[in-house]
């Protein structure tokens, strides 16, 4: 059997490592990859591949016989639909279903129409009443969350705390366009506190049938860029998983409160989602509130819940497009995993590139942990950095304490000038 995955970061690494370990695939191929995904396993890179219409090109005329969809721009830009037109078994929802993170507009107004317990909130496509709603919110709100509509790589969503923070970063993204036509329209919403988990599911919903969302291990990420949840935000430092302040009441809570009415306006809206999706929650009062739905699997949170899964992910794919993935048995490993986020000195601002990357392999496999590799480049049969987040350290323990020595064990095999990370991803 011959898989593609679509996209360069650590998440479709860590699915090209699972992946290629299934025994019915005899070759993954990445489009384009990074750096690191070619020295993988049975895989190989297409650096050519950047597009929708070239990967298509691909998969046809090579026989692919199982696609996976990694990230959330070639969701929203249809390639699932290019896919299944030509009759290839492709894991993703397509355009219409991916606007459930493509339109934060779409998404609250999806989440309201079928009670999904959400912070509650209001979109504006005119500036002018959006400030000033914004300026009588204020006055009795302490804080406000603004969100662009669309796909804004991370820099969409501003908690203001204060009154002129809201009317600039709304004057900033409506009038300024700095997330370009992202943020012509937003939502101004109730800032919710407390601890986030990300749950990320897999889900079979045709037209006409009873559909099903199988959750995954919650995880946690760590979005801040220092130690203690401080400096600026990032596409995430780190994750651990399971969570144990994630109790089975609070899961309940979750399935009644999101995954069920979830299910059912995806139903009732005739959707055919054929993938996976992560509910971004927090976990206010031991009540989950849904802060966002992606159409797609999280990155870090791949690369940690993703080695947890004992069951084959290849016949897990097959469930979730022939529609048998309720009854598909799906087997966690036991323990903890803890995946550590190396970074390039700068980020998330202005950050450098084509620093060597060294890795010491007998340290690494004395340490029983992964390298993901994201934002790398390969030159000669040498691994240089070429993005922000340049790699995620992974290991599996008996417990989270034990994840997490051996992924900072991990993490010591690896080194490049400027090399970032957190101290503190999983510590309690
Ligand atoms: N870890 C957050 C995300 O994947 O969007």
């Amino acid at each position: 059997m011959k898989v593609l995955i679509i996209g360069s970061g650590g998440r479709e690494h860590a699915l090209a490592w699972k992946i290629a370990q299934s025994i019915q695939v005899k070759k993954v191929y990445l489009a384009p990859g990074n750096g690191g995904t070619a020295l993988e396993q049975k895989c190989e890179n297409l650096p050519k591949c950047t597009t929708g219409e070239a990967a298509l090109a691909f998969a046809q005329s090579n026989c692919i016989d199982l696609t996976v969809v990694g990230p959330e721009e070639p969701l929203a830009q249809g390639i699932v639909d290019r896919f299944r037109a030509a009759g290839l078994a492709v894991v993703g929802p397509g355009q219409r279903e991916s606007r459930m993170e493509s339109s934060k507009d779409y998404a609250k107004t999806f989440m309201h129409k079928f009670g999904v317990r959400t912070a509650a909130g209001r979109s504006f496509c005119d500036y002018e009443q959006a400030r000033s709603y914004v300026q009588s919110y204020m006055a009795t709100h302490s804080s406000v969350v603004i969100k662009a509509d669309g796909l804004a790589a991370g820099k969409g969503v501003i908690v203001a705390e204060d009154l002129s923070t809201a009317q600039s970063a709304l004057f900033s993204l409506m009038c300024e366009g700095a997330v370009g036509d992202a943020g012509k329209t937003v939502i101004i919403e109730d800032f919710l506190s407390g601890k986030e988990v990300s749950v990320l599911a897999a889900v079979s919903i045709t037209p006409g049938k009873d559909g099903v969302i199988v959750p995954f291990i919650a995880a946690r990420d760590h979005k801040r860029r220092f130690d203690g949840g401080q400096g600026p935000n990032t596409g995430g430092m780190g994750a651990i998983a399971p969570l144990p302040d994630f109790s089975q009441a609070i899961q309940d809570d979750f399935q009644r409160a999101i995954l069920e009415p979830t299910l059912h306006g995806m139903e009732q809206e005739g959707m055919d989602y054929r993938g996976f999706i992560f509910f971004g929650l927090i976990i206010q009062d031991s009540r989950s509130y849904l802060l966002e739905y992606n159409v797609r699997l999280g990155d870090p949170e791949t690369q940690t819940v993703i080695p947890l899964l004992e069951s084959d992910m290849v016949p897990l794919c097959s469930a979730i497009l022939d529609g048998s993935l309720a009854g598909f048995p799906l087997v966690w490993k036991a323990g903890a995993a803890c995946t550590v986020v190396a970074v390039a000195s700068g980020y998330p601002k202005a950050y450098r590139r084509g620093d060597f990357i060294t890795i010491d392999k007998e340290k690494l496999a004395q340490s029983g942990a992964v390298v993901f590799t994201a934002g790398t480049s390969a030159q000669n049969g040498s691994l240089y950095t070429n993005g922000g987040r340049v790699c995620a350290v992974s290991a599996l323990g008996s417990n989270s304490e034990s994840a997490r020595e051996k992924a900072y064990s991990g993490l010591s095999a690896v080194n490049f000038a400027g090399i970032g990370y957190r101290t503190d991803i999983g510590a309690s």
